[in-house]
């Protein structure tokens, strides 16, 4: 039977990635998102090829967009939630709190609507896999919005494998990795900091979108998977 997926974060960066593969290995992709025409042409990339996809779009940071999509989504195998990249640096005294906030209301408080009001819709033997980052277990300054957001979904994802069970909830936490999630940068800016990652880590590489969609099918596939973070970084934390 085909596998359907719906990956809120789909129309780019890791989650498109993730796309990519799954409908490369035949399943049907459910794309989401708050852009319509961003979802348009992912689901065209993905078609051109012959793939299965189609597109919803979403803003998980409404809950009732996502309470309205619970009452209408017909049962997926899987749920994939890469949602929410952007949030404010900087050190606390000097950040913008409503902006923090927003960031919590996309991210952290987006992946617990998901996962209240989508999750019944997973067939057995699915799964719910949430997006983490390696900053949840590393202490750098300015970044305490990204670590807290972070650490708090860890947290979430070990409770939901238990309260949700026999349903796996997992989290899949990328390094930096070379996503849209940068497209505010300058090229030259953009590559400088890759540049500097690959030196510095000791994978002596930077992450791609594709290496980090090989972590969320690991965690579909592997049935003995449930409550763990899937640390994809170059090393990061180690280093
Ligand atoms: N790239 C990295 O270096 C890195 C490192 C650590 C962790 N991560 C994490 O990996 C995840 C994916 O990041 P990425 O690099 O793939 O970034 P990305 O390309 O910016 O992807 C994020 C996707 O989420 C969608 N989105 C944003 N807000 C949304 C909302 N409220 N409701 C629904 N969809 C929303 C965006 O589309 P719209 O704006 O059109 O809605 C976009 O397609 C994020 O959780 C990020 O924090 C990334």
């Amino acid at each position: 039977m085909t596998q359907r997926t719906l990956i809120i974060g789909g129309a780019t960066g890791i989650g498109f990635a993730v796309a990519q593969l799954l409908a490369g290995r035949g399943g049907h992709v459910i794309l989401a998102g708050r852009d319509d025409n961003k979802l348009s042409d992912a689901c065209q990339r993905l078609q051109v090829t012959g793939a299965s996809a189609e597109t919803v779009v979403l803003n998980i940071a409404d809950e009732k967009q996502v309470a309205i999509l619970g009452k209408t989504l017909e049962p997926v195998d899987h749920i994939i939630v890469t949602a929410g990249s952007q949030a404010p640096g900087g050190v606390l005294t000097a950040l913008d709190l409503s902006a923090a906030r927003q960031a919590f209301n996309t991210k952290f408080w987006g992946s617990l609507a998901v996962a209240h009001h989508l999750s019944g819709k997973i067939k057995p033997g699915g799964t719910l896999t949430l997006t983490t980052g390696f900053l949840s277990r590393r202490t750098v300054p300015g970044t305490i919005v990204k670590t807290t957001i972070n650490a708090a979904l860890e947290s979430a994802v070990k409770m939901l494998a238990k309260e949700l069970s026999p349903l796996r909830v997992n989290a899949v936490s990328p390094g930096l990795t070379n996503t849209e999630a940068y497209a505010g940068m300058t090229l030259k800016d953009r590559q400088k900091m890759l540049t500097r990652a690959a030196e510095n880590l000791p994978a002596k590489a930077y992450g791609r979108a594709e290496d980090q969609a090989k972590g969320y099918l690991f965690v579909i596939d592997n049935p003995y998977v449930t409550g763990s973070v899937v640390d994809i970084d170059g090393g990061a934390l180690i280093n």
